[in-house]
């Protein structure tokens, strides 16, 4: 079986790499040479890392990296069994890409997207295999967490369902079924407490080292809200919380100054070096 995943960003790269360690054979395409060479070097050092910590063998690693090819082109995908798509969250975007996914890969290819919050339904209606389109939601660091959401589309049909549910199995993922909704099951309950502990912060009611550890220690939270907020990216935090807002139309969902002053400023977490803390 053949995996396509597009997208060389922290999520996409590290979904390949989950599929090249399980053995598969993985074409990660980027939208330019610079972008691939990023999402390789990525792969490549979270393999060091194992290598490191002797959980792997440098053989292991240079047969692991062996599964892994690279492209800018679409068209390279063609062979393709299934493709995740991982790109930035903007729907007209996911839609472009797609409909050349469509007339580009085999009839049976299954189409997945990763996206954190968008609607599967929509993004499907610019194919014409809305059957084969499905969310298969990755959890960062995609390497390490557990949890697959598949999420299905008005149109998925239970064949779609079946086998990216076996994928999940096959990659030792242990999955979730949601039907298609605003954050799904994760980012619906998530996102709002990121929100929410970014809202006691912008009330200099405490610390951020002082929430962080309330939520560690006293809901054992492997991380603390402020600094997973930073993993996830506060642009994507707050893209989720837009989205919640819109759909639901609820005040409980608008998203707090500060997360929007601190986008603004891009002080956007780990990938820029500076969010609530400094990396
Ligand atoms: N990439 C790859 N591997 C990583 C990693 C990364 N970015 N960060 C840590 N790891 C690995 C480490 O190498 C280590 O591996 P081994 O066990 O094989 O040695 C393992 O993860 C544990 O790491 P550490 O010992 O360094 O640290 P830890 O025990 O504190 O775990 C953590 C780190 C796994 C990130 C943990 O803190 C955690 O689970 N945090 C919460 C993460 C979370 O909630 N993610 C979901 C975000 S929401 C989302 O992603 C959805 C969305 O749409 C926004």
């Amino acid at each position: 079986m053949k995996i396509g995943v597009i997208g060389t960003g922290t999520m996409g790269s590290g979904i390949a790499q989950v599929f090249i360690e399980k053995g598969y054979e993985v074409i990660l395409n980027g939208i330019s040479e610079s972008e691939i060479k990023n999402g390789f070097n990525i792969i490549d050092k979270n393999l060091d890392r194992k290598v490191k910590k002797e959980k792997i063998t440098l053989e292991d690693k240079e047969a692991i990296l062996e599964k892994l090819n690279i492209c800018v082109e679409i068209d390279e995908l063609k062979e393709c069994d299934i493709v995740v798509e991982a790109i930035v969250e903007n729907m007209e975007v996911k839609k472009e890409l797609f409909k050349k996914l469509d007339e580009v890969v085999k009839e049976d290819t299954i189409l997945a997207t990763n996206t954190s919050s968008l609607s599967i339904t929509e993004i499907a209606l610019s194919t014409k295999r809305p059957d084969k389109v499905i969310g298969m939601h990755f959890f960062n660091p995609a390497p390490v967490m557990k949890l697959v959401e598949i999420i299905e589309g008005v149109a998925s049909s239970q064949e779609t369902v079946d086998k990216v549910h076996e994928l999940c199995n096959q990659i030792s993922k242990d999955p979730v079924m949601v039907k298609e909704a605003p954050g799904f099951i994760v980012n619906r309950i998530l996102v709002p407490m990121i929100n929410e502990a970014i809202g006691i912060l912008g009330d200099g009611i405490a610390t951020k080292e002082e929430i962080d550890k309330a939520m560690k220690l006293g809901a054992g939270h492997p991380m603390g809200p402020l600094e997973l907020s930073d993993l996830i990216g506060n642009d994507v935090v707050l893209f989720i919380m837009e989205v919640l807002h819109k759909e639901f139309g609820d005040d409980k969902y608008r998203p707090h100054t500060l997360l929007k002053k601190m986008v603004r400023g891009n002080l956007l977490g780990r990938k820029t070096k500076n969010g609530f803390y400094k990396y």
